[in-house]
């Protein structure tokens, strides 16, 4: 039997009921699996790795070594998040690492869009393994592979194109052998939210906008500053926060700030004010192959830009990206 392949019997989990039965019967196949062995989990943040790392808390507790590399291009408050839900409430097994310095040196005046998604992708593959050498006896490695996962690379492997080389955990160091975890693998991403939510994990977590593996990396266009990654870590939130507000979070797929490296003249304080553009793009999409551009209320876009432009240190706009997928791509990089 192809266990990569979703048997067509399988009902989808839609129901908190449906979603307790799939969590007990995962919970038995992974104590089944992995006995008393250690198990460890590169733990991002995002939906599928939070959903996983909950789920294998529940079956193996102590077992279970999550590890948070923040690579210095988290969003606001992201990090923190993970610390507070997994290492307090959940008491997992967390190691924290703040590899921002490590990142960021590697980074600094590269601008090219592909060098830099694959050193990003490079060093965290380098500092997770680090981090697995320490810890001895680990037989082996859960991750948040889901079904679209396998069905791409399915794709992938029969020779269609990828635009952008997509970083997700995978292709460990030769001397690094696990054998892998996956127990959301054959569950679609709505699927992954209900049981996500069954297990009691925060709705803000649960239904987390998607975000780019190299994370702000890919937003803060051409060579990486640290005074400008800072104001776009800042804009994104304040987007976010507004978007709360409004109702707009559950009506829009993916939202976020961009900011270009370049500066145009404005005046703040009757002074000539030198300042970056923070881009505006919020998109809805399927399938993430296509996009269309929301209508934002006017209203909102206004308080937007005079809250980004108050509080933000060096932005003197604020622009909206009207363009669907194709001709442009969901992030500029
Ligand atoms: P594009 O920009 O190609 O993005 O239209 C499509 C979707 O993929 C997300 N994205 C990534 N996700 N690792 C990921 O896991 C990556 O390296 C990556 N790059 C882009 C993007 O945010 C959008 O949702």
């Amino acid at each position: 039997m192809d266990t990569n392949k979703r048997p067509e019997t399988m009902q989808r989990i839609t129901t908190r009921e449906l979603a307790n039965a799939f969590i007990d019967e995962q919970v038995k196949a992974v104590r089944e699996q992995v006995g008393d062995k250690k198990v460890l989990l590169a733990l991002s943040g995002g939906v599928d790795s939070s959903v996983v790392a909950a789920l294998l808390i529940k079956a193996i507790g102590k077992q279970l070594y999550c590890v948070h590399v923040n690579h210095g291009l988290m969003r606001k408050g992201e990090s923190e998040a993970v610390v507070d839900i997994f290492g307090k409430t959940l008491d997992a097994n967390l190691i924290y690492i703040d590899a921002t310095d490590r990142f960021l040196d590697l980074l600094a005046g590269v601008a090219e869009p592909e060098r830099k998604r694959k050193i990003i992708g490079k060093e965290f593959i380098e500092v997770f393994a680090d981090e697995a050498r320490k810890l001895e006896d680990v037989t082996f490695l859960a991750q948040g592979t889901i079904y679209p996962d396998i069905l791409e690379s399915v794709k992938q492997a029969e020779g269609k194109k990828a635009v952008k080389s997509h970083h997700n955990v995978g292709g460990l160091p030769e001397d690094l052998k696990f054998e892998l975890v996956e127990p959301v693998k054959l569950l679609f991403k709505d699927e992954v939210r209900v049981v996500g939510e069954a297990l009691g994990l925060p709705h803000a977590m649960v239904y987390r906008q998607p975000f780019p593996g190299p994370g702000l990396g890919v937003r803060c266009l051409g060579a990486i500053t640290r005074d400008r990654l800072h104001a776009l870590r800042e804009a994104d939130a304040i987007l976010r926060d507004e978007f709360d507000k409004n109702g707009l979070a559950e009506k829009v797929w993916q939202y976020f700030v961009i900011i270009p490296d370049m500066k145009s003249v404005g005046v703040k304080d009757e002074s000539r004010y030198e300042g970056w553009p923070a881009i505006i793009r919020a998109v809805n999409t399927k399938d993430a192959m296509t996009a269309t551009v929301e209508e934002i209320p006017y209203a909102v876009l206004h308080k937007i830009v005079a809250r980004i432009t108050n509080e933000v240190e060096g932005i003197n706009r604020v622009l909206y990206d009207l363009t669907p997928k194709p001709t442009g791509t969901i992030e500029w990089e």
